[in-house]
């Protein structure tokens, strides 16, 4: 094996693309995938690939100090790609500790690692740090998010996110530590867990729930194909600059309420229901809190550096996510079955 690339949050919705994209386009690297598997971890994302001999799961917790550092003398990474997290907003304005600890601690805790090993020689060594758009906080009406724009994060998960890429620099400056870290826009397609908008909207559709739209629906997300972010990480992880961001988005803005409406239209033509069922189930729901009006990337430096560009247009990507879930019932049933239930109570009070 010419690497071995440990890659964190494998078992997720993002890490899994990821995971599968650098089993099957890099047979000479060893891919390890780290995963708690919290609710968001599922390994049946991985069953195309489980049994490839370049493939390794290890079970365990990023902010399991003493099982990190010996996790990394067991493979003495070349590489680092680090995408577990606590990921969902709700969730985190209801317990904001369980995102510091996973999202700040757990990333410290993987760049000590990461520094032991490698600080007596830094060469062909990375650590990767894939991190959100939402640590630039709210945009008005106008403007896009740069690599230059402040920090101004919003949320607790923003806010623990903001602080993870804040100690990735920090690793950079004060150690050495070769870095590179992403900021991406809204992610949409398979395998993505049913509590994000796209994915809960197309599950109470199939079980003719109401589709709850947050205040009134006049928030704008950029929403970008999970594989054509995926292509972006295994670009930057080769290609990208130390010590650099990149921005990846979709330049893809959609209003939420627009975007359930074209959900609801192509469900109904897949469905084979009459034009206008399914947008019978929007519900205006109370508002999240602090929730930002405006999210929008300009991913030109990623354009023009290394040449990325997302390949799939917003209707081709939603039309490949809807018959994905229509295809793997088994796979929401399974979801949607147990804490989810509790969850799904509590966040809409039904
Ligand atoms: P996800 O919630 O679907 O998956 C997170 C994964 O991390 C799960 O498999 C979970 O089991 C694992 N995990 C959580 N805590 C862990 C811990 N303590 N130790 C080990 N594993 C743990 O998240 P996602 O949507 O796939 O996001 C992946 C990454 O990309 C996150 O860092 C997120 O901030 C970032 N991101 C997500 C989006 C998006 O739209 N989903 C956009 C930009 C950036
Ligand atoms: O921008 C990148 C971020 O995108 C990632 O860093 C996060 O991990 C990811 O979860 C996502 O965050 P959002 O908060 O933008 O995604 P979510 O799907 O939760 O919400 C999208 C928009 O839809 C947002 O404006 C809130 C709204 N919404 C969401 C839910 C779950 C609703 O109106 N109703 C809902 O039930």
């Amino acid at each position: 094996m010419s690497k071995t690339i440990l890659i964190t949050g494998g078992a997720g919705f993002i890490g899994s693309h990821v995971v599968r994209r650098f089993v099957n386009r890099f047979p000479d690297y060893q891919i390890v995938n780290l995963d708690a598997l919290t609710y968001a971890g599922n390994l049946e994302n991985l069953k195309d690939i489980e049994q490839k001999d370049n493939y390794i799961f290890e079970h365990g917790d990023i902010t399991d100090d003493s099982f990190i550092k010996n996790l990394f003398e067991k493979y003495r990474f070349d590489g680092v790609i680090h995408l577990a997290a606590e990921s969902h907003v709700d969730r985190s304005i209801t317990d904001p500790l369980a995102f510091a600890k996973t999202n700040i601690l757990g990333t410290m805790i993987l760049l000590n690692a990461a520094k032991e090993l490698w600080k007596d020689n830094f060469d062909g060594k990375r650590f990767y740090h894939i991190s959100t758009d939402e640590v630039y906080g709210t945009l008005g009406e106008t403007g896009l998010f740069t690599e230059e724009t402040s920090y101004d994060p919003n949320s607790p998960y923003s806010a623990s996110k903001a602080a993870s890429d804040h100690f990735v620099r920090a690793y950079g400056e004060t150690y050495g530590l070769p870095y590179v870290i992403s900021n991406c826009s809204n992610n949409y397609g398979p395998n993505h867990f049913p509590e994000k908008l796209i994915p809960l909207c197309i599950n109470n559709i199939l079980t003719k729930k109401p589709l709850p739209i947050y205040g009134d629906g006049k928030y704008t997300r950029d929403w970008l194909f999970v594989i054509d972010h995926a292509i972006a990480i295994v670009l930057i992880y080769h290609e990208g600059k130390n010590h650099e961001t990149y921005n990846i988005g979709g330049f893809n803005e959609w209003q939420n309420i627009d975007l359930v409406k074209e959900l609801c239209k192509q469900m109904d033509e897949k469905l084979g229901n009459e034009p206008g069922t399914s947008e019978q189930l929007i519900t205006f729901v109370k508002d999240r809190p602090g929730h930002d009006l405006r999210y929008a990337i300009d991913a030109t430096k990623l354009n023009k550096e290394l040449g990325w560009y997302p390949s799939v247009t917003f209707p081709e990507g939603l039309s490949q996510t809807i018959d994905w879930y229509l295809e793997n019932k088994e796979w929401l049933d399974h979801v949607t079955s147990g804490d989810y239930r509790n969850y799904y109570e509590q966040q809409y009070k039904v």
